[in-house]
């Protein structure tokens, strides 16, 4: 009889070591669970609304760095916020500069981030406003296109971006993101900038 109640008492303690195992498991699993739900599901990247979230995408992902012209202020070169993603200023004149070095020695920029000399000649950063001479006319599936294949305006046929524009990089952005940035850049004011087209290098290279 001592025996059965020790066995009896030994079964009762490892059942509920064993449930409250169980349970701690499940609880466990299912807060997890819900946190990855929760970030994944965010709507809007837990932004109050698409265009915030694109905005945020924007400014953290350093599209301004080149996109906005820069001014010097105390401490360096600044965005322009009146210029804010309007591209390389269509009035600058061309990067006057030793184009044979630049192209073969290093890379040359503008004191406005926004001029590219290399060894694929002169490039200048787009204007990425709502303004028609921006992303004003685009549709949302010819940015991600733009984006993910490196094409001019999001069109098949057209010319591959030049650097340094980081597609290749910027491509990451799942579609969920490159919307939200999208929509951002829609809201943006128009700023009428026509950037001038690149310009081929000098310097022939070999392929
Ligand atoms: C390091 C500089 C740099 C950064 C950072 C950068 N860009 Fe660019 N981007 C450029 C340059 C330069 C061009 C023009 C390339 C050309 O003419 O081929 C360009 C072109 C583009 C174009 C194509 C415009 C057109 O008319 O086809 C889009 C769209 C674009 N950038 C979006 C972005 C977005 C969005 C970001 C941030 C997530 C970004 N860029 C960050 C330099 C940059």
């Amino acid at each position: 009889m001592k025996k059965l109640s020790v066995i009896i008492v030994i079964i009762l303690v490892c059942s509920t070591f064993f449930l409250s195992r169980c349970s701690e498991n499940k609880t466990g699993e299912a807060s997890n669970q819900k946190d990855t739900v929760l970030v994944g599901s965010k709507a809007n990247g837990g932004y109050e609304s698409q265009v915030k979230w694109g905005e945020h995408l924007v400014m953290a992902g350093g599209c301004g760095d080149c996109h906005t012209p820069k001014k010097m202020g105390p401490r360096g070169p600044e965005d322009d916020s009146t210029l804010l993603l309007s591209g390389h200023p269509a009035k600058m004149p061309a990067p006057d500069v030793d184009r044979n070095a630049m192209e073969t020695k290093g890379y040359f920029v503008s004191q406005t981030l926004t001029a590219w000399v290399g060894p694929w000649g002169i490039s200048y950063s787009a204007n990425l406003t709502s303004d028609e001479t921006g992303i004003g006319t685009w549709n949302e599936d010819q940015f991600l296109f733009a984006i993910r294949n490196g094409k001019l305006k999001g069109l098949a046929g057209s010319r591959d971006l030049l650097p340094p524009m980081p597609w290749q990089s910027i491509r990451n952005y799942n579609d969920d993101e490159l919307k939200a940035i999208f929509s951002y850049l829609k809201s943006t004011k128009p700023i009428s900038n026509m950037v001038p087209p690149p310009a081929p290098p000098v310097v022939q290279r070999k392929m």
